[in-house]
């Protein structure tokens, strides 16, 4: 399973430590950037991760920026993106068990080390339930589509 991660700058550190974390657990990462810590605008990097699902390049993304806010707008502003802001791992559990989701957002600035990993685990190793949720994916569809 190919997974996607980019961060801004108040991200950068986790991004490093999920990477890192992610490789050993057997997962291939793209790391979209930036590749060293340096002040950066959060838009370029969700875009980037944005582009790498609709292109298939990557089947899951993971956005860090402070709160994860500002990652989680921008990524949603993507047609076939359902981007979740985690801060629970039940909100990770229920983001792909209901809503599909396929960019996890998490804020740097507000969970440790620890509780990030487990969020980014439970996550990944989450299936959508598909039934009544299915439905109301396919709603969120028809209104991207207009
Ligand atoms: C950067 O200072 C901060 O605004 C950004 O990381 C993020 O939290 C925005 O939503």
């Amino acid at each position: 399973m190919k997974i996607g991660i980019g961060s801004d700058h108040a991200g950068f550190e986790l991004k490093e430590y999920l990477k890192e974390s992610l490789k050993k657990e057997g997962y291939e990462i793209i790391d979209y950037g930036p590749e060293i810590k340096k002040v950066v605008d959060y838009p370029d990097y969700a875009e980037k991760v944005a582009k790498g699902i609709l292109s298939k390049e990557i089947e899951f993304g993971i956005l860090i920026c402070g709160t994860g806010i500002g990652m989680d707008i921008v990524a949603n502003k993507f047609k076939g993106v359902r981007a979740a802001r985690c801060c629970t791992t039940y909100d990770a559990v229920l983001a792909r068990q209901h809503n599909d989701a396929n960019v996890l957002t998490l804020g740097g600035r507000l969970i440790g080390k620890g509780l990030a990993l487990e969020i980014v685990k439970e996550f990944l190793s989450t299936t959508f339930t598909k039934g009544r949720h299915l439905r109301r994916v396919n709603k969120i569809k028809k209104i991207e589509n207009g």
